[in-house]
């Protein structure tokens, strides 16, 4: 057989279904389009709309390299030949066209044929009452009966979860041969050792399970197969496991490198390089599909296989961060397939950094308690972690339970995970129970009883700024009113408005409400109950009734100016996904008629260039004066069309989809301006951190860049009449005020040092005397070691036989340390270098050099006092070994 890289397999296989009539789809993303799923765990997932019969796919024939990612297994990667997170799959699909007669000989073909495995090694499995599989194996392909096998439903039963597609399977074993066996007189076909190796899954689509367990023939019967790359790189490569093949190797070795391991020596050690050989792949394919570390969904998942790593590299010895490092090799070794790697590689990176310093800083507290309940426990004899302690850890500290558990497991304790259940119970119930307050508080309002009664006011206000409407409900002090009269505060709800009540971000109009001497000017509108929208504001002149009709008109330069600023806010979303990457995503928004504020998911600040990036794509669009088209469609169809939508906005069956034409397409329900060019210049003001992972832009569009551009000048201008020159001089010249500020600064901080040194041969003693030599330590505040050394000069003048040892206490409270002695009391056994070493040691502190000079220093003067009141002592001590 010849041996081939796993890139080789990889494309070998897409080929030969390519020449079988397969359409070579592109991995699908690692997040599926599909609720019942955290990731994509199989190469048939992204298809199972096709195989349900609820869409019709645009080929019959399809195959794919699918990135997989499976965590049910975790905890066994790197303790068998085969576990991972993620893999690659191998897979080929048939919608209603070929089925057993076809794949089954096609897949003997391919594994014999193509790949070159030896036939003899080769097995075959069918579900127990597959006669059809079982004769094409036998018949078709020539296999002999003995090397067929029928197995149950655990083995031979195929489905993606506990409901949808699946069917009956045939399983293509291969025979590593007996040194991998587990020995038992037993071990044949099906069994769990590693000898008889499961390397393709082939399965039968032809049912559809529901909630009930019920079986229903699918409109077509299908094909869907399934190869892991890895496992078939490891036969075609004889490694004995996956880890040892070339889709590993480059990682598994510098990781080796990394941790300075030898691979083989110690199979610990190997087990915890598999671990972070398997979690950072799996890791940087998520983060390339724009799933980031949180606390819940497959944001958990990542953040803990990240955890993990960190955590099995500290276990081997390595303190610093160091998961970047792994990146290229990752690349490297799953070859030029995936280009999200590189397109994504500065998100990768950063998400990958951010987690690991996020999680190294609390890693150490929450070992060091968790190492003293484990005193504890032993202390007391028992060795089951308490479960309010295993939540400590996971609430306070981050640490994933499973990983918890990992960590008592090395020690011989198990958790209390009932324990720990019930304290996340308790934790969730108090949530409940503050949410229920604010609910019921709402719940009980004049605003639900109306939105019973009445049915909700149809908006016209996307087309109409005014409109004629009848007044439904007076509301005053909370309860409904049959009028008010002028100067009363009050909220009116109308049969039909053309006001946008706040949502989504957009705030709620305001306007006018007139009917014959009546005027009611709205300040503001809002829907206080989903569905009824009310118009708050005043009663300025005459009485409004209930039933009254009334004109009901909008502020239309205001609304003019929020529109501007709410396309602006499209426009945004999309540069920022391209100028920063696809991770990109809407956490909130603010669409004023003065500024816009738009939060979203990155995990750096943004850049100053990246941002004037953001702001020239955007001014781009507006210039192109592109028409801004609303269309109403199925929430199907807007999916089609690829249109953003907000992860946890709820849509009804029917969305409102706002186009720009080759830019950005999103579903929102907001008003718009018609054309981009009616924004004016959009101008982002301020970029900030907002919390994890979030980052908040504010910006301004429209008749507010207008003010702003003007202040800019002015100040620019009043800068230049106070400097002189002109604009383009203007920066220099602050530039070299700066740094003239610093140079007076730092003149100033010596010429006080040096007021201060002029008294110094009279303030300063020694400290002790030893052989002829005195000892002189001193501390100075705010001083470098260069004035340091001048102070000694200064002191040697006065005690021409003094060591001394001088501490200059800086930034932050760090310390500096100089020691110095001449040449004449070094010959005495004076010696600035140990002397210097024995103090910085008592303070925590490291240092150390010649008989005549030395530095060092220490992190905090904390411990400076103590080290001077030991100073005597050591330098006595030293005076006597060196005679
Ligand atoms: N979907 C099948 C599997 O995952 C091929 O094994």
């Amino acid at each position: 057989m010849e041996r081939r890289s796993g890139k080789e397999l990889r494309e070998l296989f897409l080929k030969f279904f390519e020449e079988k009539g397969c359409k070579r789809y592109h991995s699908f993303s690692l997040v599926p389009d599909d609720p019942t799923l955290l990731f994509t765990i199989a190469g048939m997932v992204p298809f199972k709309p096709y195989f349900l019969g609820l869409k019709t796919p645009e080929v019959t024939r399809a195959t794919t390299a699918q990135k997989c990612v499976r965590t049910n297994d975790i905890e066994n990667v790197g303790r068998t030949a085969r576990h991972h997170t993620f893999f690659e799959m191998l897979g080929n699909f048939s919608f209603g066209d070929y089925f057993k007669p076809e794949i089954i000989p096609w897949a003997w073909e391919f594994l014999t044929e193509r790949v070159g495995l030896d036939p003899n090694r080769l097995y075959a499995t069918v579900y127990l009452d597959d006669d059809e599989a079982y004769d094409i194996w036998h018949e078709k392909v020539g296999l002999p009966k003995e090397r067929i096998f029928r197995l149950g439903a655990d083995d031979n039963f195929w489905a993606a979860g506990p409901v949808g597609p699946c069917g009956p399977c045939s399983e293509i074993i291969y025979d590593q041969g007996e040194k991998f066996s587990c020995g038992k007189p037993t071990c044949t076909v099906g069994c769990d050792c590693d000898r008889y190796l499961e390397i393709w899954n082939l399965v039968f689509m032809q049912y559809n399970r529901d909630e009930a367990g019920n079986l229903t023939p699918l409109p077509h019967k299908n094909i869907d197969t399934g190869m892991g790359l890895e496992r078939l790189a490891s036969v075609v490569q004889s490694v004995p496991n996956d880890f040892e093949t070339d889709l590993f190797r480059p990682i598994m070795d510098k990781a080796c490198e990394l941790v300075n391991v030898k691979y083989g020596e110690d199979p610990k050690k190997d087990m915890a390089v598999k671990v972070i050989s398997d979690h950072i792949r799996a890791s940087a394919f998520m983060i390339a599909d724009g799933i980031l570390p949180t606390n819940d969904g497959g944001g958990y998942v990542l953040r803990r296989l990240i955890r993990r790593c960190v955590r099995y590299g500290r276990l081997l010895g390595i303190e610093r961060p160091f998961l970047t490092e792994l990146l290229p090799v990752v690349r490297e070794s799953i070859g030029d397939e995936y280009s999200e790697l590189i397109e994504q590689a500065s998100a990768i990176e950063q998400v990958l950094s951010t987690e690991e310093e996020r999680f190294s800083r609390t890693l150490s507290q929450g070992s060091d308690l968790m190492d003293s309940e484990i005193d504890k426990l032993t202390a007391a004899g028992r060795n089951i972690l308490p479960g309010d302690v295993a939540f400590v850890l996971y609430d306070t500290f981050g640490f994933p339970l499973e990983l918890t558990e990992e960590m008592c497991e090395e020690r011989g304790i198990t958790i209390d995970k009932e324990g720990f259940e019930a304290a996340m119970e308790e934790q969730r119930e108090r949530a409940r129970a503050s949410s229920k307050q604010t609910s019921s508080v709402i719940s009980k309002n004049v605003y639900t009883e109306l939105a019973d009664k009445i049915a909700p006011s149809p908006f016209c206000g996307y087309t109409k700024t005014k409109c004629e409407a009848q007044v439904k409900a007076i509301i005053v002090d909370g309860a409904l009113a049959e009028s008010a009269a002028a100067g009363t505060e009050a909220d009116l709800v109308l049969s039909e408005t053309p006001f946008y009540a706040e949502k989504g971000g957009q705030v709620g109009d305001t306007g006018t409400i007139t009917a014959g001497g009546m005027t009611f000017e709205v300040a503001d509108t809002i829907y206080p109950v989903a569905d009824l929208i009310v118009h708050r504001g005043r009663v300025t002149a005459g009485t409004v009734k209930a039933g009254d009709s009334v004109s009901a008109e909008i502020n239309v330069e205001r609304r003019a100016e929020i529109q501007r600023h709410h396309t602006a806010t499209h426009l945004l979303h999309e540069a920022l996904a391209r100028v920063l990457g696809k991770h990109v995503r809407q956490a909130g928004s603010i669409v004023t008629p003065t500024f816009l504020r738009f939060d979203f998911n990155h995990f750096a600040p943004v850049t100053l260039d990246e941002l004037r990036e953001v702001e020239r794509l955007v001014y781009a669009e507006v210039l192109k004066n592109k028409p801004v088209v609303t269309t109403i469609m199925a929430i199907e169809e807007a999916k089609k069309t690829g249109a953003r939508a907000l992860f946890d906005e709820k849509y009804g069956d029917e969305v409102r989809v706002l186009d720009i034409e080759d830019f950005s397409t999103e579903l929102c329900g907001g008003t718009h301006v018609k054309n981009t060019g009616e924004i004016g210049l959009v101008k982002i003001i301020r970029e900030e951190g907002i919390g994890s992972g979030i980052r908040r832009i504010t910006a301004v569009a429209g008749s507010s860049s207008l003010p702003l551009f003007q202040s800019f000048g002015l100040a620019v201008t009043s800068m230049v009449t106070m400097l002189g020159g002109d604009v383009e001089t203007l920066m220099s010249k602050i530039e070299s005020m700066v740094d003239e500020k610093k140079v007076l600064e730092r003149k100033n901080r010596e010429l006080q040092v040096k007021a201060a040194m002029s008294d110094i041969e009279n303030s300063v003693k020694p400290r002790a005397n030893a052989g002829g030599v005195d000892l002189i330590v001193e501390k100075f505040d705010d001083i470098t070691p260069d004035l340091l050394r001048q102070i000694g000069d200064r002191i040697r003048q006065k005690y021409p036989n003094a060591l001394m040892l001088l501490a200059g206490v800086g930034e932050e409270k760090r310390v500096a340390l100089t020691a110095m002695a001449s040449p004449e009391i070094v010959k005495l056994g004076a010696h600035a270098g140990t002397l210097l070493k024995a103090v910085a040691a008592e303070m925590g502190g490291k240092g150390g050099g010649s008989p005549t000079l030395a530095q060092g220093g220490a992190q905090s003067s904390k411990d400076l006092g103590k080290a001077f009141d030991a100073a005597p002592k050591l330098f006595e001590e030293l005076m006597t070994k060196g005679k």
